[in-house]
């Protein structure tokens, strides 16, 4: 200390300087790689800021799949895990299906809908946090993961620890459910124009979310995963108590021991 200013470690400060940038992890390429896109949150805070704009999953509805997972007595256990779980709807229904349920989004606003309708509907207790999924290190500990809409909404390198953090959050057996826009919805046409994951790099852009084959998926999912369920997601009607639209897949897949 000189008086009362702290010396400046220029040592450090120039290492630090030089190490920008440098890559020398596998760590250091994925930073390289995000870097290249806008940042999730940009987009996701203003879009849920207005709960009135006409989004199909803005509505407090579970997703059909998801009942009926619950109703035919696929999943088993007590405790679950929602990843990007927006304004909560699955969350919440799982909870009142008796699970316990750790539920994380990086949206603010987000979260904090999903617990003002916690509190609104009969004291849910649901563990609402806005988290990214990739501040996430959970050990073996919930039957159930959720995922619906968030992994169609990563870049394909994020799959790698997000796919890895799901099967060590699984207790032996559990279950990862997940649905994810299918070929031909919306953005991306029919399957042979699905991009490729070099694509999204070429164009950085994922076109509004990826669209996965079903082969793909089975790719991706199928070393760690047994496949229970794979179906597209039924269209409900508007006045369904489910949610259902019939451009995303539905899948369940059950933790394989490695
Ligand atoms: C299509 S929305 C679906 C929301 C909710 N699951 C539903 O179906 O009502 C995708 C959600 O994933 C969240 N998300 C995207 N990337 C995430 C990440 N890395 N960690 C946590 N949440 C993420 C977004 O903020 C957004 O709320």
């Amino acid at each position: 200390m000189i008086g009362n200013v702290e010396p400046i470690d220029i040592f450090n400060l120039r290492g630090a300087m030089v190490m920008e940038k440098t890559i020398k992890s596998v760590q250091d390429v994925f930073e390289m790689l995000d870097a290249e896109f806008r940042s999730p949150e940009q987009f996701w805070e203003p879009f849920y800021a207005d709960r009135s704009r006409p989004i199909p999953f803005f509505s407090n509805k579970p997703d059909e799949n998801l009942v009926e997972y619950v109703t035919s007595n696929l999943l088993s256990g007590d405790k679950a895990l929602e990843l990007g779980c927006g304004p909560g709807r699955n969350a919440l229904y799982l909870a009142k299906q008796g699970y316990r349920v750790d539920a994380y989004d990086l949206s603010e606003t987000a979260i904090a809908w999903a617990k003002e309708r916690a509190a609104a509907e009969a004291q849910l207790e649901v563990h609402f946090e806005c988290k990214s999924a990739f501040e996430l290190n959970p050990a073996a500990q919930y039957n159930v993961v959720y995922d619906s809409g968030c992994l169609h909404h990563l870049l394909p390198h994020q799959r790698i620890p997000y796919i890895d953090m799901i099967h060590r959050a699984l207790v032996p057996e559990g279950m990862f459910a997940m649905t994810c826009f299918a070929p031909g919805y919306g953005g991306q046409g029919g399957p042979e124009s699905v991009m490729n994951d070099w694509q999204v790099y070429e164009e950085k852009s994922m076109r509004g979310g990826l669209a996965y084959t079903e082969e793909k998926l089975r790719y991706i999912l199928g070393d760690r995963f047994e496949c229970v369920r794979f179906r597209a997601m039924q269209a409900m009607e508007p006045d369904d108590w489910r949610f259902g639209v019939p451009f995303l897949w539905t899948t369940l897949w059950k933790k394989r021991e490695m």
